[in-house]
Parts: C-alpha cells; structure tokens; sequence
C-alpha cells in the first residue's frame, strides 16, 4: 500500500458541521451589518477562529477592539456550540462510516487533522469518540491551516512518515497545508474547484477506488 495513514479534515468532510460554521458566522455578520455568504464563508474553511473573524471583518475591522472581537468569536462559538449540541450518530453519514470501517479493515491508519477546539466535542456527538488512531485539533497547534503543524501533528501521533499519509479535504488551505507536509492529498466538496490535489472525490466511498489504484 502506497498510503500506511488517511488524515480527515473534519468540519465538512466527516460530518456537515461546515454548514454550522456557515450559519453561526452569518448571525454575527448580520448583526453587524456586514454582507456574508457562502462564497466568503467558502474562504474561512479550515482557517482559525480569530483568523476567520478577521476575514469576515475585512476592511471593518479597525473599528473593532481587541474585546470587542474577542466577543464577537465567543458569541459565534457558543452559538455553534449549541448546533453541536443537537447532533447525534444519525449525523454520522452511513456513506462516511462505512468507508472509515473499510479503511481501518485494510490495516491503514486514521486520523482526524482538523484546526477546530470543539474536533472532540463533535467526534463524541457523532459516536467517533476514541474511533481514530489520532486526532489533531485546534487544541494541539498554535498556528491553523494553511500551515502544515496539524498534519504534521497527526503523522507523529500516528508514527507514519509524512510521505505515506494521504490528507482528505474540503477547504483549499487544508489543501494547501497538506502540500506543505509532504503529504498527498483528496478533494472533497469545495476543495475540488482548485486544481491542488491528487485526487477529486464526489463522496467520500470514492477514496476506497482510489487507495485500491494507488497500491505499489
Ligand atoms: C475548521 C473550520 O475546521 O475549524 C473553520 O473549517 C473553523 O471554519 C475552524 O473556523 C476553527 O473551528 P472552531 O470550532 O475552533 O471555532
Ligand atoms: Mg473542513
């Protein structure tokens, strides 16, 4: 097998929590009074929590406090938090956990890189507490996608070289972070417009073909 490890981005490639993301945003951005949709909100996948404010923010950012933005990012967070609240194992796609099972039965490594602080909190909704052989969130870096240091994390946790992990997401700077690593990468949901990755997926269960094809 070319690939000994499969790192997952999480919001938007195991579960629909990109859409949470989405919709908690847009309520600060409405009260605010800035414009926000799916196109800007496609900028902010895979990026930080302070450094997605800033974006959302733009040119209206000077005019916000260090407290005041501070606020901002708790508001959004408490209001995602309590989307998260409601998910359950039916959120679980059966499409994305029989790949996850099919995978693990081929002996290869799991892991989740993701740069959100709630990663744990989502998996334990989902019933994918202590599921993967790693997991690399927001809690464990200091500096988000598009920097490598969560992958990078994850291939040490997993103890496999960078070269033999093949990285699944749906944000260009998971893309682009992935590369920075070493590290090959499939495309997911928005991440297949940019012609960064090795491989574009329409479901995740496409992933099966393509570790089958690049057996060496
Ligand atoms: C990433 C999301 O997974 O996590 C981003 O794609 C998000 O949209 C980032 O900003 C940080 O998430 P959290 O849950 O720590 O605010
Ligand atoms: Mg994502």
């Amino acid at each position: 097998m070319k690939y000994q490890a499969v790192i997952f981005d999480l919001d938007g490639v195991i579960c629909h929590t990109d859409y949470y993301h989405y919709l908690a945003w847009k309520k600060i951005a409405d009260k605010i009074g800035i414009a926000f949709d799916e196109t800007i909100n496609n900028c902010l996948r895979g990026i930080g929590r302070m450094e997605s404010l800033e974006i959302m923010l733009g040119a209206r950012s000077e005019e916000f406090s260090q407290e005041a933005k501070r606020k901002f990012a708790e508001e959004k967070n408490d209001f995602y938090r309590r989307l998260l609240k409601n998910m359950s194992p039916k959120d679980l796609q059966p499409d994305v956990k029989n790949t996850l099972d099919q995978i693990k039965a081929h002996r290869i490594k799991i892991a989740v890189g993701s740069s959100s602080k709630n990663a744990k909190l989502i998996l334990k909704q989902i019933g994918l507490e202590n599921f993967f052989h790693a997991v690399s969130d927001g809690k464990n870096i200091t500096r988000s996608k598009p920097d490598p240091e969560v992958f990078l994390k994850a291939s040490i946790l997993l103890g496999i070289e960078p070269q033999y992990c093949l990285v699944v997401e749906d944000a260009v700077s998971g893309l682009e972070a992935a590369s920075a690593a070493g590290m090959d990468s499939a495309a997911i949901g928005d991440a297949v417009n940019y012609s960064i990755a090795n491989f574009n997926l329409n479901k995740l269960s496409d992933l099966l073909q393509y570790l089958v094809d690049s057996k060496i």
